[in-house]
């Protein structure tokens, strides 16, 4: 039988690792066999664990690339019930054609990613997840700005990059409302 695919989204803050933890510790208590993954440019916190906001973490392997990743699960074919990856949007785009044949391996596979970059871009990895997962979870954060619970976008304090990817916390990123992000940005021109 087929694994099932699960994506958790949200900007910045909106308890998309908290969320992860949670369901690694339902298959940890359950005994289950499964595998953690990051990608190893994601140092924020620690190098060998997800890492929430507020401290919880699990252990991880680090992987560079997709292809290692691959190469991990193959270790394991045949072993494993599902695998956890923290941070999607960080991989190149080779992990949608992965992630299909984990599946379809019947393996399950819970994924965490930022949909948007504060750039306000759809981004590329996670948004092709999305579009072959059996089950999109949108989580939201409290804007920084209002304070309204609804905020669904990651606002950059600092200068902007070139490019979107920019590992960091609250040093440079707040998780916004759409009418605060437009308030701050003026990208929108609204009514
Ligand atoms: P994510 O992985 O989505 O960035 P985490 O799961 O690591 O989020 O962290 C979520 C936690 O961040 C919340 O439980 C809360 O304690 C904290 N937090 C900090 N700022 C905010 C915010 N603006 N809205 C919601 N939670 C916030
Ligand atoms: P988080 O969702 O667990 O808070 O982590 C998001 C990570 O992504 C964090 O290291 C900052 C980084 N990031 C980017 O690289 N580009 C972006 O546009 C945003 C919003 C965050
Ligand atoms: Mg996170
Ligand atoms: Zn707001």
């Amino acid at each position: 039988m087929s694994g099932k695919l699960t994506v958790i989204v949200g900007p910045m803050y909106s308890g998309k690792t908290t969320e992860l933890l949670s369901l690694i510790e339902i298959y940890a208590l359950g005994k289950k066999n499964y595998l953690v993954f990051k990608p190893s440019i994601d140092i924020r916190y620690s190098e060998e664990h997800i890492v929430s906001h507020t401290g919880l973490k699990a252990p991880a392997i680090k992987v560079t690339s997709s292809d290692e990743l691959r190469k991990t699960f193959a270790e394991h074919a045949g072993q494993l019930d599902a695998i956890f990856i923290d941070e999607i949007h960080f991989f190149d785009e080779n992990i949608v054609q992965i992630i299909e044949e984990i599946i379809y391996s019947g393996v399950n596979v819970f994924c965490v990613g930022l949909d948007m970059s504060y750039k306000h871009r759809p981004f590329k990895t996670t948004v092709q997840i999305m579009g072959i997962a059996d089950e999109v979870i949108k989580k939201k954060a409290v804007c920084h700005i209002c304070g309204e619970y609804k905020a669904v976008v990651s606002y950059r304090k600092v200068d902007d990059t070139e490019s979107e990817i920019d590992v960091g916390g609250m040093e440079k990123y707040i998780a916004v409302c759409r009418d605060c992000y437009n308030k701050l940005t003026g990208r929108f021109k609204g009514n």
